[in-house]
C-alpha cells in the first residue's frame, strides 16, 4: 500500500543529486556486455502489454538469464497484482527520495527481479524532466547487475509514456486483431517516427487467431508505415489468442509458469528466445545508458 495520498503533491526525485550538478554517467563493467533495455508499448491499452512482460521477463529468467522488469506504467501499474505480488514499497517511494531505488526491487516467480510502480497517484503520471531523467539516472545504477531489462510501458502516446520508451534500446508495439488497436499502433509508430525520430520498432500481435493473422496484420500496417513514416517495422511475433490467460489472470498466476504447454505459453517462449537473441550495444557505447539515450532523444524530439 503506498503511503502517498492522491492530494499529496509529489517532489523531485534524487534530493541526494542537486539541481544544476553535473550529470556523471555511471561507470559500466567493460567486460560484461551491456545489458539489452526492451520497451513494450502500445497505443490502445488492455492489448496484452504486461502479460507479455510478465511470461518473456519469466522465460528469459529460467533460461538463465538476470531479469528486470520495471513497472513503468506510472499512475495505474499493476504487474505486482499480475504476478501475485504485495510489495510494500515501490518506485514513487524512490521519487519521493524516501528509498533508493535498490530497495523497492522485489523479487517475482522465477527469480525476476520486479520494480513495482504505485497505483492511483495521479501526479505520477505528470512526471517533471528532472523526475524521468532522475529515476533512468537510478535506473542506470542497477542496469550493471542484469543481462535484460523489459520495460512495461502504459498504454498512448503521451509524453510521460513515451518518454520511458524511447529510452530503452528496442521498442515493442504490442497490437490485437481489432480495428481500433491497429489504428492506435500505427499512431503510436506515427508519434515515435516524427517527434521521436525513431528508426526502428518491433510489432508484436498478441490475441491472434492463428499465426497467419498475425502475419496479415504485420503486412497492413507496414504498408502504411513504409509509405507514409520514416519507420522500420519488424515483425517480432504472434501469442494466439488462449482463454487460458484469462484464468491465470484471475489467479494472479502467470501462464508460461503455471501452463507451460499451452497455445500462449508456447508463444511466449517463442518471443522469449527471440528477445534473449537481440543485439547488445558494445559496453563502451555511450547509448548503453538510459539516461544518455533519453536525453539524446529529448533533444530531437525538442526541435
Ligand atoms: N493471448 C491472450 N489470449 C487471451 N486473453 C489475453 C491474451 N493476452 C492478454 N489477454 C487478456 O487481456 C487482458 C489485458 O491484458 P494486460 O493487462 O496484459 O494488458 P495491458 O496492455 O498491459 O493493459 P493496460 O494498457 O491497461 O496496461 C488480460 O486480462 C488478459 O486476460
Ligand atoms: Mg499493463
Amino acid at each position: 500500500m503506498s503511503t502517498l495520498q492522491h492530494t499529496e503533491k509529489v517532489i523531485p526525485l534524487n534530493s541526494r543529486r542537486p539541481r544544476g550538478e553535473a550529470f556523471v554517467p555511471p561507470k559500466r563493467n567493460p567486460v560484461r556486455p551491456a545489458t539489452r533495455a526492451v520497451s513494450i508499448t502500445s497505443g490502445k491499452g488492455g492489448v496484452g502489454k504486461t502479460n507479455i512482460v510478465a511470461n518473456i521477463g519469466y522465460e528469459l529468467s529460467r533460461s538463465g538469464q538476470s531479469v528486470l522488469i520495471l513497472d513503468a506504467d506510472m499512475g495505474l501499474g499493476n504487474l505486482d497484482i499480475l504476478l501475485g505480488l504485495a510489495p510494500r514499497f515501490n518506485l514513487s517511494h524512490v521519487i519521493m527520495g524516501e528509498k533508493r531505488i535498490d530497495e523497492v526491487v522485489v523479487e517475482g516467480p522465477g527469480n525476476m527481479k520486479i520494480l513495482p510502480a504505485a497505483s492511483g497517484i495521479q501526479e505520477l503520471t505528470q512526471l517533471s524532466r528532472d523526475q524521468k531523467i532522475g529515476i533512468l539516472y537510478e535506473l542506470d545504477q542497477l542496469l550493471d547487475s542484469v543481462d535484460i531489462l523489459l520495460i512495461d510501458s502504459a498504454a498512448g502516446i503521451s509524453a510521460n509514456v513515451l518518454d520511458f520508451s524511447v529510452s530503452a534500446h528496442e521498442t515493442m508495439v504490442v497490437v490485437t486483431p481489432e480495428p481500433t488497436s491497429i489504428t492506435d499502433a500505427y499512431a503510436l509508430m506515427k508519434v515515435l517516427a516524427l517527434k521521436y525520430d525513431e528508426k526502428r520498432c518491433r510489432l508484436i500481435v498478441n490475441q491472434a487467431a492463428n499465426d497467419q493473422e498475425g502475419r496479415e496484420i504485420f503486412r497492413q500496417l507496414n504498408i502504411v508505415a513504409q509509405k507514409f513514416l520514416d519507420i522500420e517495422v519488424d515483425y517480432f511475433g504472434c501469442i494466439l489468442k488462449d482463454e487460458i490467460m484469462t484464468a491465470c489472470v484471475k489467479q494472479q498466476r502467470i501462464v508460461s509458469q503455471a501452463f507451460p504447454e499451452s497455445m500462449a505459453a508456447r508463444g511466449f517462449r517463442n518471443l522469449a528466445r527471440k528477445t534473449g537473441a537481440l543485439p547488445t550495444l558494445p559496453a563502451t557505447s555511450g547509448d548503453s545508458h538510459l539516461v544518455w539515450h533519453h536525453i539524446f532523444q529529448e533533444d530531437i524530439s525538442w526541435k
